[in-house]
């Protein structure tokens, strides 16, 4: 990975913000990431996150920190938090902001545990394929504290697939609907595509069962999208 996440996060805290994060999917079109939307402050995120911030108990982990703007908040709060990212960019920027514990680390790879663990934008993300969803259940479940919960946020894309009749066009010898494939360009470089992971609610719950964690809807956005409790 070239970690151009990474260097974007860097370069707008370095004060060098002369472009945007261009994203792209296997289902759909070249669309815009603006990078001060990744360094938001509490006002500025959407209603879920808020509550999921305002759910947070005990030690917190924030898995997949980004420039850190959760960790940030809630360390603000007087919250014991530890921020964890795979990209180094990510890591440095988060530091830098002032989130005092942060590591360089793989979610599969943190063996602390936790009172409760904040995976957020698109949490459901970092689990990749469908295959891969009951590993990353397994191990969220180890290294939560008893009575901790995890809380993440997914959508569900099937309005992704629907043509202008209103049917749609969801391929059924395909994988499930929500496994994308995730390109990221920043300043004319591309970096390697990665696998990105949207849940429906209901698979999600499904999945959560499978492995012995109860799954609750907190609350729901306005475009399909969610925040569930796991438990
Ligand atoms: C969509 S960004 C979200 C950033 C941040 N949570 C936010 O809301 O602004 C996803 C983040 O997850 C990180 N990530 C992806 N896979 C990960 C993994 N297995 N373990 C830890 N972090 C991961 C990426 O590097 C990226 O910073």
């Amino acid at each position: 990975m070239k970690d151009l996440f990474g260097k974007a996060l860097l370069d707008y805290q370095n004060k060098n913000y002369t472009a945007d994060l261009i994203t792209e999917t296997s289902i759909s079109d070249e669309d815009t990431l603006p990078l001060p939307y990744l360094f938001r402050t509490f006002d500025e995120m959407p209603k879920l996150e808020q509550k999921a911030l305002m759910l947070c108990k005990g030690k917190v982990l924030d898995v997949g920190c980004g420039a850190g703007s959760h960790a940030l908040f809630l360390q603000s709060k007087g919250i014991d938090v530890k921020a964890i990212d795979i990209s180094e960019g990510a890591v440095s920027v988060t530091k830098t902001r002032g989130v005092k514990h942060v590591e360089l680390k793989a979610l599969l790879d943190e063996t602390d545990s936790f009172d409760t663990i904040l995976l957020l934008m698109n949490g459901t993300g970092i689990f990749q394929e469908m295959g891969a969803v009951s590993k990353y259940l397994n191990h969220l479940k180890q290294i939560l504290k008893p009575n901790g919960h995890i809380l993440i946020d997914s959508s569900d894309i099937k309005y992704m697939y629907e043509d202008e009749d209103g049917g749609f066009w969801l391929d059924m010898n395909a994988g499930y609907y929500g496994e994308l494939d995730y390109f990221i360009s920043y300043k004319d470089e591309k970096d390697i595509p990665m696998k990105w992971l949207y849940l429906d609610f209901d698979t999600l719950k499904l999945a959560c069962n499978s492995v012995g964690l109860s799954c609750e809807l907190v609350l729901e956005g306005e475009h399909y999208d969610y925040l569930a409790k796991l438990s």
